[in-house]
């Protein structure tokens, strides 16, 4: 990995989950289990509803969960 590429990045998605690239750890509390990457991908749930929290399940498209991409940059 270059020193100026960032270590991981989020892109939230239209109506969905924040995708997380990169190298990083989720800590996910007790009871939980951690997820470690190592440049992988990994979908964190936004819109509260799904079962296997912090991860997506794809539970936003059963409850209409809606948030638009931002704006592109000027
Ligand atoms: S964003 Fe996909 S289940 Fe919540």
């Amino acid at each position: 990995m270059d020193d100026s590429e960032p270590a991981a990045t989020i892109t939230p998605c239209p109506d969905g989950p924040l995708l997380v690239r990169g190298s990083f750890e989720i800590l996910a509390g007790p009871g939980r289990e951690d997820t470690v990457t190592d440049r992988g991908v990994v979908a964190l749930c936004r819109c509260g509803k799904s079962g296997i929290p912090p991860l997506c399940d794809g539970s936003h498209r059963l409850v209409g969960f809606r948030a638009p991409a931002p704006p592109p940059p000027e």
